[in-house]
């Protein structure tokens, strides 16, 4: 039926892979919900509604998005700096709970002048990734404006967020206790999970990203088995419309 090849075997995730830090993470069980694990065994007789989710990575020029996705789904860290222009996906694939699963990666340019264009491929985001840079500390500043930006034209109570400092390596002792102290204040007050990895060494990275396919997995069946829940109640569509409606408000003012 299809001639894609098979799921690498270390992209096949059976137990739900911890959090960084249990100062700030989306939640801090150690395994998938267990409605989700059932729903995943009986998946079969009754098949998913998706297969993908799209996940979008911001931040600031040179803080090492780029870096951060080739390291996953590459394995490589080239050391030359090349600016994204405008917008760039890969596709990465999982299997989870024995279900196949898709992450799109959404790299970002971090240049002013694109931040119009990308704003556009923001929406229907299940998952941000706002890069910082651990040695420097503007990139953290400037972190929540990137989040502002991208939750434009998002839902926030279906998107899952995640801060991520990068560079680890580059970052001198002190400075990186200081960053990661104000890196998961920030991560409290937004609801977002924080990580630090280093793409040049590939610390932490795959345990990032399968983390992030879970967490986004497991959203992505509730709101599946909410969504069944929905049709067979009919008078819940309402207050669906409403959101909708106040969504297309927020967003009319972006890029004028
Ligand atoms: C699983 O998720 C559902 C829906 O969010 C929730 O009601 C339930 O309490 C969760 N179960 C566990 C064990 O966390």
């Amino acid at each position: 039926m299809s001639s894609l090849p098979p799921i690498r075997e270390d992209r096949i995730i059976c137990e739900l892979p911890l959090c960084f830090t249990k100062d700030a993470a989306l939640h801090t069980k150690d395994t998938f919900n267990v409605t989700v694990q059932q729903t995943c065994l009986g998946q079969m007789s009754d098949p998913m509604g998706f297969n993908v989710a799209k996940v979008i990575v911001v931040g600031d020029v040179g803080v090492g998005k780029t870096c951060l996705i080739n390291r996953f789904c590459k394995d490589s860290f080239d050391k030359g700096y090349k600016a994204t222009i405008g917008v760039d996906f890969e596709m990465e694939r999982f299997e989870v709970l024995g279900v196949p699963f898709n992450l799109q990666l959404w790299d970002t340019a971090g240049q002013e002048r694109f931040k119009c264009i990308a704003s556009t491929y923001y929406r229907g985001a299940q998952a941000i990734i706002v890069v910082f840079d651990l040695s420097n500390y503007y990139s953290l500043d400037h972190a929540r404006q990137w989040l502002e930006d991208a939750m434009i034209d998002n839902d926030p109570s279906s998107v899952l967020l995640f801060l991520v400092g990068t560079k680890k390596d580059q970052s001198h002792p002190d400075l990186l206790a200081q960053m990661e102290g104000e890196a998961i204040k920030l991560s409290e007050e937004i609801k977002a999970e924080y990580w630090a990895v280093s793409a040049l060494s590939g610390e932490s990275v795959r345990r990032l990203f399968l983390r992030v396919a879970s967490l986004t997995f497991e959203a992505a069946v509730l709101a599946e088995l909410e969504k069944k829940n929905t049709r067979q109640a009919g008078d819940i569509v309402k207050i669906t419309d409403n959101q909708n409606d106040f969504k297309k408000r927020k967003s009319a003012n972006c890029c004028n």
